[in-house]
């Protein structure tokens, strides 16, 4: 599978490391920074990885301190449903029902077993569609209302 990852310093280090269990299990990942721990701002990541996402209709992984930040950024951009996810149930949800298409996670709330726990739940899971699929039509009528 080809994934899309990245994070701000704060998710560096779970980002590596994720990355690193991602190659392992055999899945192309694409890494969009940062590329160290030295300071940097999460909509500077979040928004050339939801455009990588949007491109290649792939599924994509955020992480920052709190996953928040990253969350939010990600979701301004028309197109991008961002589920910031703390256990395996959230992340299934999130794309059975809400066709979510970025995860995003917590560096500091969530520890690297969780996160690959999470991680691989997500990336496994299919959108349901069905009677979810108007509600989410609602959400791009939303945004075409107000992303103009
Ligand atoms: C960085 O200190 C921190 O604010 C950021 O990683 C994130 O948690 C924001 O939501």
């Amino acid at each position: 599978m080809h994934v899309a990852i990245g994070s701000d310093h704060a998710g560096y280090e779970l980002k590596e490391k994720m990355k690193e269990m991602l190659t392992a299990a055999g899945h192309e990942v694409m890494d969009c920074g940062t590329e160290s721990e030295e300071s940097c701002d999460y909509p500077d990541i979040a928004e050339p990885l939801s455009q990588y996402v949007l491109a290649r209709h792939i599924l994509g992984i955020l992480i920052c301190g709190t996953g928040i930040g990253i969350c939010i950024a990600a979701n301004k951009i028309p197109g991008i449903r961002a589920a910031l996810c703390q256990n395996s149930y959230t992340a299934r949800l999130s794309r059975q029902h809400n066709d979510a298409n970025i995860l995003t996670i917590g560096a500091r709330v969530t520890g690297p077993g969780l996160a690959e726990d999470i991680i691989n739940t997500f990336i496994s899971t299919e959108y349901l569609a069905g009677r979810h699929q108007r509600r989410v039509d609602k959400i791009h009528q939303i945004e075409k209302k107000y992303c103009k």
